[in-house]
């Protein structure tokens, strides 16, 4: 594994190789969309259960209108507003070119990237990038470069880097909305930092609504974004077994004045519990407890209340990450 510039990355990727590239949610690891070789790496890596689609990723609308029958014209609105940005669209497919990307599915996940560099190396290399989150399965999804490096060391390939620091850290530091437009009706697939709200500000008549359906989105089957060490919610700190071993808890600095804290390791997520910041650092927070091999992490942001949809896609993540406290 290297660090690469556009121009190398261009070669490796049109050599059937895989690159791993920056984006605003989280990093990704990219391979050509259409070529079977590369997108069989991508799952080998990975250890990526071989029913689950992969995400491809475009640099406009009429990149994507080269591949999909036709975009439904509300969707096309929400391209418009929203991307590049961190919304992907399930869309169908024209041929079978990016079959090997779809693992069966009839429709296209659809996705224009904001991070320059990235957005520039698909132009150049002008073929769509499958690419899913650059972590093992099951892993936290990596939102900081060396994160991504640290995963893949054994990669033959490279990982894609600006000579600014500006993409070491990815932006949202969450996965993008899935969406599908059907019957006259958005469904968020899986939440992102584009929410029911966003949407509706742009398509006030259609009815737009939360719907995680394994049977649409394969991934939302499988066992997500958790480290080896258990993270447990706690709203008492009082309650922490006294004897257990190598544990420290996820907070924030305003309450690590805590005095019940005081003789407890702490990792601080954030300053104080807003959404953004704690939904920006979830990811590394999660592989830093490993990286100092705690095996139980608490956490402990009670004050912490959801007023936004990167709150709510926060939430979501969280859900599938806690482990209740009764098996501590
Ligand atoms: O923010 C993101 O979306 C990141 C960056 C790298 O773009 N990618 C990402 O990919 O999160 P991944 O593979 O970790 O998650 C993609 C999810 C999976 O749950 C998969 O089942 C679903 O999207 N998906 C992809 N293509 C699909 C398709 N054609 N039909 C249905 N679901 C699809
Ligand atoms: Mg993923």
């Amino acid at each position: 594994m290297q660090y690469v510039n556009s121009d190398e990355a261009r070669s490796i990727l049109l050599n059937n190789g895989l690159v791993i590239i920056p984006t605003e949610t989280v990093y990704g690891l990219a391979g050509l969309a259409t070529s079977y070789e590369a997108v069989q790496k991508i799952f080998e890596y990975k250890n990526r259960p071989a029913d689950n689609p992969l995400i491809c990723h475009f640099y406009s609308k009429d990149h994507i209108e080269e591949y999909v029958t036709s975009i439904p014209k509300h969707l096309e609105v929400l391209i418009d507003v929203f991307c590049p940005g961190p919304l992907t669209i399930l869309l169908d497919a024209k041929d079978s070119s990016l079959s090997a990307a779809m693992r069966g599915q009839r429709k296209i996940g659809c996705r224009i990237p904001s991070n320059e560099i990235t957005l520039d190396l698909i132009k150049t290399v002008g073929i769509p990038l499958a690419a899913p989150s650059a972590n093992p399965s099951g892993m936290p999804s990596s939102t900081h470069i060396q994160m991504a490096f640290d995963y893949f060391r054994d990669l033959k390939g490279g990982v894609l880097v600006n000579e600014s620091e500006l993409n070491m850290k990815s932006e949202i530091g969450i996965e993008s909305t899935i969406i599908e437009y059907k019957d006259d009706e958005v469904i968020i697939l899986r939440e992102g930092a584009i929410g029911v709200e966003e949407i509706r500000s742009v398509l006030p008549n259609l009815y737009v609504h939360v719907g995680t359906s394994t049977k649409t989105v394969p991934g939302n089957k499988y066992r997500h974004y958790s480290p080896n060490a258990r993270i447990i919610p706690i709203a008492d700190l009082s309650k922490i077994p006294s004897n257990l071993k190598n544990y420290c808890i996820i907070t924030t600095k305003d309450n690590s004045k805590h005095v019940l804290m005081q003789d407890v390791p702490r990792i601080c997520i954030a300053d104080n519990a807003n959404e953004k910041a704690i939904a920006q650092k979830l990811y590394s927070t999660l592989i830093e407890v490993d990286n100092k091999s705690y095996t139980t992490a608490y956490w402990y942001i009670p004050e912490l209340t959801i007023n936004t949809s990167i709150g709510k896609a926060l939430q979501n993540r969280l859900s599938k990450i806690f482990e209740p406290l009764d098996l501590a």
